[in-house]
């Protein structure tokens, strides 16, 4: 027996289950790392790794005194966001991808991948990490393990899921989990993959430490495999972040909301009330801010959890102001992935807005404001949900909470109104599948081109579009209690190029609106597009709006949407006869009007 199947072996200890011992040492044989770690996610492991990565420069620690055990990791600057044009979806049929995804056919992609990961663990360690998606006695959660030859992916992985012990008891009980294997190989983008296999329930990712692309619990798992886990399973996997609206009376609805990367996700699932709201006692819960798991219950209402236990947020922008919770949770405890930092070591990123400034940029380099933002566009902090203000106790309930409303939304600088409500669900649904927005940094490639981006899901979507839609369409049986869809665009502009909308906490009286809607109290004007708030509707106490602004954010322009619906059309068409004629009929029935 040679050294390392000696060090396979004796790792084998660490499950009882044969299934998961097998797929490590046959990773082990492929990838020929010095040694094996099966994490437990105790403290002393987490210390360990926090402080083998400071001695080897990938965390570095920031100012203690403001930021206790806080950390900034700087990434390779060409592995910065995700890359959408190197992520496959492989399954046995090309058509069960669909035209939404990039296809290998599985074979083809395993020989691809293996060939990537052969001996490219030598002189590094082996890390099993299992994780559970959701709180773990949920029976909406679900387990995965992931192999990494990345601390820093292990240290994230221990923040954004429940990750070690637990997590590979509950494996071993189950007998089954999503296979991940990562490595950050030499960080070279033209030896890079994000390689998907739903039918094996397994993922492989090579060439970037990127969060999306290497912490696999989360868009690979939590959005690519589970949706289409999802599907045959009869529930959602969703881009959905879920809060819950406390009101005066100490009544709670839950929202969930899908809007694309960088969008306001994270800013709306800890909005703070606008001043006359909090001194009436409405209170806003944060459940999750990223990825909504639901299910109908016994009473055939959608139940939610959120599968993450942490919020990998973007800093820019991230304010005092803006996002006052996501601020004060990450003010210890936290890692920061490509921010600036100043001259005493605090983090730094545009729209901070503290008073300090910047010394050194996310590269490393003397910051120069004409050379490059201090903060990557898509910089971010990783950190425990646990550790928000307004993280709500419901989220670590193992039955979910009940959705009472459904957000669907998008960055719309013209055309889409504040908010408007569908008519019933498979108009809701023809809403969330005719989704647009302007890009983000959140991936590469150009920023402000608008393109469809059905329930944000486009790049997370593990199935054909069509067929997911038709899921979507099938919620509606007789059973069902479902929650109402609404539509909302915070980003409509003046003709100047100004928000017209002023957004954040005044967010909330839409959310006022839409559960006002939900209960049969608050009012609208029909349109073809769904029912619209007059002005009058919504509570604008205290919020200015010019006479161009009450137009735009309430107002509905006939022959520009009859040009949207024809492109919705022509969309939906991409898909061919997969795509199911009931949203085919609601799209030309509306485009009619
Ligand atoms: P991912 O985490 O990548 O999925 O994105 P996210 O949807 O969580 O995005 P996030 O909440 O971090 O959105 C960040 C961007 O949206 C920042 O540029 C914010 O300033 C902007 N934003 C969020 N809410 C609002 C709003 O109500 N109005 C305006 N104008 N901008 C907003
Ligand atoms: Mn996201
Ligand atoms: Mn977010």
């Amino acid at each position: 027996m040679n050294a390392l199947s000696q060090d396979v072996s004796a790792s084998a200890a660490g499950s009882r289950l044969p299934a998961l011992n097998d797929w490590v040492a046959q990773v082990a044989a492929l990838t020929r790392p010095d040694s094996i770690r099966w994490c437990d996610g105790s403290d002393a492991e987490s210390e360990a790794l926090v402080a083998k990565m400071q001695a080897d420069g990938t965390l570095l620690p920031l100012n203690a005194d403001t930021h206790p055990n806080s950390w900034l990791h700087r990434s390779h600057p060409d592995d910065v966001a995700r890359v959408e044009h190197l992520t496959f979806v492989c399954t046995s049929e090309q058509d069960d991808a669909g035209p939404n995804n990039h296809w290998m056919a599985p074979a083809d992609g395993h020989a691809q991948m293996d060939a990537l990961f052969d001996g490219c663990m030598q002189g590094r360690t082996m890390y099993v990490v299992p994780y559970c998606m959701g709180p773990i006695d949920s029976p909406l959660a679900r387990c995965g393990v992931e192999i990494t030859d990345s601390p820093y992916v292990v240290a994230n992985m221990g923040i954004m899921t429940r990750m070690g012990a637990q997590a590979l008891a509950r494996i071993e009980r189950e007998g089954t989990f999503v296979k991940g294997l990562h490595s950050i190989g030499e960080l070279d983008p033209n030896r890079r993959y994000i390689m998907h296999f739903p039918e094996e329930l397994t993922i492989k990712s090579f060439g970037s430490g990127y969060g999306g692309n290497a912490l696999l619990g989360k868009k690979c798992h939590a959005l690519r495999i589970a949706s289409h886990q999802a599907k045959s399973e009869g529930w959602l996997a969703e881009h959905m972040l879920i809060l819950g609206i406390e009101n005066p009376q100490g009544e709670t609805h839950y929202v969930a909301a899908a809007f694309p990367s960088a969008c306001g996700k994270t800013n709306l699932a800890m909005l703070i009330p606008p001043e006359g709201y909090r001194s009436a006692g409405w209170k806003v819960w944060t459940i999750g801010d990223d990825i909504c798991w639901m299910r109908p219950g016994a009473d055939g209402r959608l139940y939610a959890i959120n599968p993450e236990a942490g919020f990998f947020g973007v800093a820019p922008g991230t304010s005092a102001k803006s996002n006052p919770n996501a601020l004060k949770s990450i003010q210890r405890n936290t890692i920061f992935t490509n921010v600036g930092v100043t001259a005493d070591n605090q983090p730094w990123w545009e729209g901070l807005d503290n008073g300090q400034v910047p010394v050194t940029d996310w590269r490393g380099e003397a910051y120069d404001a004409a050379k490059r933002p201090a903060a990557h566009p898509n910089s971010r902090f990783t950190v425990s949900a646990k550790q928000c203000p307004s993280y709500s106790e419901k989220a670590e309930d193992a039955q979910g909470v009940p959705i009472s409303a459904i957000v669907f939304g998008g960055r719309r600088a013209s055309l889409v109104p504040l908010v408007f409500e569908a008519r019933d669900w498979t108009h809701g649904v023809l809403v969330g599948a005719a989704m647009g927005s302007e890009t983000t940094a959140a991936a590469t490639g150009a920023v402000g081109v608008m393109r469809r981006d059905p329930m944000a899901m486009k790049p997370f979507c593990g199935y054909n579009f069509a067929d997911y839609f038709s899921h979507w369409l099938s919620f509606d049986n007789g059973a069902a209690q479902l929650p109402k869809v609404f539509h909302v665009n915070w980003f409509r502009k003046s003709d100047e190029g100004k928000f017209l909308w002023p957004g954040f906490g005044d967010n909330l009286r839409v959310l006022e609106w839409m559960i006002g809607r939900v209960k049969g109290e608050a009012g609208a004007v029909e349109t073809p597009i769904g029912h619209l708030p007059a002005v009058t509707d919504l509570n604008l106490d205290g919020v200015e709006l010019s006479d161009e602004g009450k137009d735009k954010l309430f107002g509905f322009d006939q022959g520009a949407w009859q040009a949207e619906f024809a492109s919705i059309g022509e969309y939906l068409d991409e898909y061919g006869p997969r795509m199911p004629q009931a949203l085919k009929d609601e799209q030309q029935r509306i485009a009619r009007l």
